[in-house]
């Protein structure tokens, strides 16, 4: 096979012509026409005839949109031009067969969206910083690009923009994050200035501005494990809730859910919700205030607490001591899941005495689970842990009783 420009090239090295002096996409730079070998066929033999031809490992492979393997014979319409690879070999031999060579032309739309942000980046940039994938919210695709890739930005977001039909917004997560509400400062690269979308997480819809509250893609197996682990029937004080990933699914499979977020923001998309997804009201009651109050101003059995706040979580565990007054029939102590941000050389341990720390005492979890590595040294964990009565009952605070 011999390219445009008559370099041979071999199979796995098919791609566009490095272009990185470009600063607007202009998508005719990644014409390229490749030599192909082929055979030409009779038109009522074609289709046995290309049953017959392995397509397993083609040089077209890795390509977004393939050619026509088999293509018109200009010359003569009633024969037909099927392409083959450098190095197959026929299974048949046949006098109603010719080897011949024909010109395929690649161009923009062939090529897969990584095949071109590589050809504009300079080679300087090593493959690995190649931005090849992104996250998927509704129909925004959130990047985080380096500052390798600021000069090729808006061409990056463009180039997603037109391989992803699915995709409406392109954006770039800027390194600022609200602290409390922790949603990131983002720039538009490409497409429409919109960032009110709907994820859609097991089945459930989530209606949200993502440019103004949390939403995090890849937590869905986390919420459908908690969702699955808490049993029906069970009362639930979401500390943190967001717009209710894990408050929606438990109050679906009736749990009565107390979900709380401080962001003004999320809860209102909380509620709005509740309403798209057709959740019950008596299975869920909503709130928008510190996730302290939540705790302190409930009455009655708690049976589990979800603190998915994990920069900070550890932090409001001390809300839990000398919370009880006095004992009262019945009521058995809080189950908490409380997530962690922990390093990455003893995540366990640096989760357990954390919280154990922060309580007072050392906890005996049910559960360190490593939920996913948030950073190169870092993993999110989520520690199940039943409060000690020591705790609850303790006299150096008695919240409750004090409200
Ligand atoms: C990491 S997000 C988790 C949201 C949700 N649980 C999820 O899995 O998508 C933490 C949430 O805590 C909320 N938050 C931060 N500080 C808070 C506080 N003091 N009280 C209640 N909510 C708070 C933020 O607004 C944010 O929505």
């Amino acid at each position: 096979m011999v390219s445009a420009d008559s370099k041979s090239i071999t199979a796995p090295e098919l791609k566009p012509h490095p272009c990185p002096d470009i600063r607007v996409l202009d998508r005719e730079r990644f014409n390229l026409t490749i030599t192909c070998r082929a055979i030409e066929v009779p038109v009522k033999r074609c289709t046995e005839i290309v049953k017959l031809i392995d397509r397993t490992d083609s040089i077209f492979s890795h390509l977004q949109h393939k050619p026509r393997f088999v293509q018109p014979c200009e010359e003569d319409s009633s024969r037909k031009l099927i392409l083959l690879d450098d190095n197959q070999t026929l299974p048949f031999a046949d006098n109603d067969i010719s080897e011949r060579s024909v010109d395929v032309k690649l161009t923009y739309k062939n090529w897969s969206a990584s095949q071109i942000i590589r050809a504009i980046l300079p080679p300087s940039i090593e493959d690995t910083l190649v931005v090849s994938g992104f996250e998927i919210v509704g129909h925004i695709a959130h990047l985080n690009l380096k500052e390798c890739h600021q000069p090729y930005k808006s061409i990056i977001g463009q180039v997603i923009l037109d391989k992803n039909p699915s995709i409406k917004t392109v954006v770039n997560k800027l390194n600022t994050i609200h602290a409390e509400y922790r949603y990131f400062e983002m720039e538009l690269l490409a497409g429409e200035n919109n960032l009110i979308t709907t994820a859609i997480e097991h089945k459930l819809k989530y209606c949200m501005d993502f440019s103004k509250l949390y939403w995090n893609s890849r937590l869905g197996t986390e919420h459908r494990r908690i969702a699955d682990l808490v049993p029906v029937g069970s009362t639930v004080l979401d500390m943190f809730c967001g717009i209710g990933p894990f408050a929606l699914p438990l109050a679906k499979k009736k749990c009565h859910v107390h979900a709380n977020d401080l962001n003004p923001e999320s809860y209102k998309y909380l509620l709005k919700n509740i309403e798209i997804n057709k959740i019950k009201s008596q299975y869920i009651t909503c709130y928008n205030q510190d996730g302290r109050e939540l705790i302190r101003n409930f009455t009655g059995q708690i049976d589990f607490v979800l603190m998915n706040l994990p920069a900070s979580a550890y932090e409001f565990l001390d809300v839990f001591v000398g919370l009880f007054s006095k004992r009262e029939e019945g009521m058995k102590p809080p189950t908490v899941f409380c997530y962690h941000f922990a390093d990455i050389e003893a995540p366990k341990a640096f989760t357990i005495a954390a919280i154990s720390d922060k309580l007072g005492c050392t906890i005996v979890p049910e559960e360190v689970h490593l939920v996913r590595k948030t950073a190169p040294k870092t993993w999110m964990t989520c520690v199940r842990f039943t409060v000690p009565e020591s705790v609850l009952y303790s006299e150096s605070r008695n919240k409750r009783s004090s409200q």
